[in-house]
């Protein structure tokens, strides 16, 4: 599968970029700067010589060219980003894990983007495209130790069955961690605003918590 990751540089697209590419995915990392992305990408497979890992750094819009694209901008910066690269998204499914989070004081706090999520934001500035939620709760510096397991629980927001699919597709991309459907893109608000919360958790206890949902009948989404 491959899979391209927009503003793939900073710790959460580097880390999801490298466990995606650990397991067995091929992962086109994006930047504004083709060569800043390579610069990571050679990076994060110098740091794991022996896992070959098919991870290459390239321009965003390369990223956005990509079987299915994940989104992993700053929140300020995903609207605009996302507005850049619609021709190259159209027809594609563009999973969010972008939080609208606020730092007040020493503390995280969740703001409301236009139309209740990061997620319908982007959906509403990419008709022609398929945007999903997902990865929000995933803590970078976790997912970036692919030599360890990661186990969790991915909530995964959609509107489209095909839109969940590849998101699922995704997910099972990397052993461990486990897609839950967790309802449309109505739901992408407060699933984006938990993030929040767990980092807040992660401060008090010096954590890297992530989520895992007991009762559910059977591992799948
Ligand atoms: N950190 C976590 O543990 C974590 C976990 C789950 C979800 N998230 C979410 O994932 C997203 C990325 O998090 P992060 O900590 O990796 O963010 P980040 O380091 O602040 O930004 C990621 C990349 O976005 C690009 N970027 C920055 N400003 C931009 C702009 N104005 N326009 C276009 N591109 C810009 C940069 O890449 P280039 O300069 O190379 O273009 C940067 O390396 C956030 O929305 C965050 O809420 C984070």
């Amino acid at each position: 599968m491959q899979i391209g990751v927009v503003g793939g540089t900073g710790p959460a697209g580097r880390a999801l970029a490298s466990r995606l590419a650990a397991g067995g995915a091929e992962v086109l990392l994006g930047s504004r700067s083709a060569e800043r992305g390579e610069e990571i990408a050679a990076e994060l497979r110098h740091k794991w010589p022996d896992r070959k890992l098919e991870l290459v750094g390239v321009a965003n819009e390369t990223a956005a060219s990509a079987g299915v694209v994940v989104l992993a901008t700053p929140f300020e910066a995903a609207a605009e980003t996302v507005l850049d690269l619609a021709e190259a998204l159209s027809g594609k499914v563009v999973i969010s894990m972008v939080n609208a989070l606020v730092r007040v004081g020493g503390e995280l706090q969740a703001l409301l983007p236009a139309r209740g999520s990061v997620a319908a934001m982007l959906q509403a500035a990419l008709p022609e495209s398929a945007v999903t939620a997902a990865f929000q709760h995933l803590p970078a510096r976790a997912l970036a130790a692919i030599d360890r397991e990661l186990r969790a629980d991915v909530l995964v927001c959609a509107d489209t069955p095909d839109g969940l699919a590849a998101t699922v597709a995704v997910v099972e991309v990397m052993p461990g961690l486990r897609a839950v459907h967790a309802g449309s893109l109505a739901s992408a608000g407060a699933v984006e605003a938990l993030a929040a919360v767990l980092v807040n958790v992660n401060v008090s206890y010096r954590s890297h918590v992530a989520v895992q949902l007991t009762g559910l009948r059977e591992r799948g989404a």
